[in-house]
């Protein structure tokens, strides 16, 4: 049986995108796109999913609710849709221990930079092209790892490179990272780890 993944997004979903165009080309054998779940409304992401067939649910945090609400909520509509294995492509939110220690080594996330190079609390998004510009490191890139309890901690599954150019940008410096690491890096790795989860269901 396909190891059954759900999808987190928050915003414009290119990162899910990728794992369709994946999927579509045959790329994801060992994985089925089963569900998005979005923590944003109005998310791109959501018609992505739509326009790909694959079914999507909303779940959202009011100001103020407790993350554990959330959580709660979010573990119904993951355990309701027999999920074996969640990938986070730009959600943005962070995941509890609690959380986290329901689906052990079943949680991969995509960040925009060399772990442990601009990671962990606080980088996100263009912060962290713009903290790697400042600093004036040469090279970048994109890693895949697992979730643990710490933001950005858990084992790193595949990273790569992406040189910086002298007149790079932090929007510039993004599309860079996205096109030569992350949107080639994120498949590929969905599909490693749901191929050895697939195999350690089966024993
Ligand atoms: C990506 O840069 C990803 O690395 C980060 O958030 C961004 C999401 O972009 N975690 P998208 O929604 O997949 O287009």
């Amino acid at each position: 049986m396909k190891t059954r993944i759900a999808v987190l997004v928050s915003g414009g979903g290119t990162n899910l995108q990728a794992l369709i165009d994946a999927r579509d080309r045959g790329e994801l054998p060992h994985g089925m796109l089963a569900l998005v779940v979005s923590n944003n409304e109005g998310a791109y992401a959501l018609e992505r999913a739509k326009k790909a067939g694959i079914p999507a649910a909303v779940c959202l945090r009011a100001k103020g609710t407790p993350r554990s609400d959330f959580e709660a909520r979010l573990l119904d509509i993951l355990s309701q849709n027999n999920i074996d294995m969640i990938v986070l492509a730009g959600f943005m939110a962070i995941l509890s221990a609690d959380f986290v220690g329901h689906y052990p080594e079943r949680i991969i996330n995509i960040h925009p930079s060399l772990i442990p190079s601009f990671c962990g609390e606080g980088f996100y998004g263009l912060r962290v092209h713009r903290a790697a510009l400042d600093y004036g490191v040469k090279v970048t890139g994109a890693t895949v790892h697992f979730v643990n309890e710490i933001p950005d901690g858990g084992r790193i599954i595949a990273q790569k490179a992406v040189d910086i150019l002298p007149d790079d940008t932090p929007e510039t410096l993004q599309r860079r990272v996205m096109e030569q690491a992350e949107w080639i890096l994120l498949p590929r790795a969905a599909e490693e780890v749901a191929r050895e989860l697939e195999m350690r269901n089966e024993e």
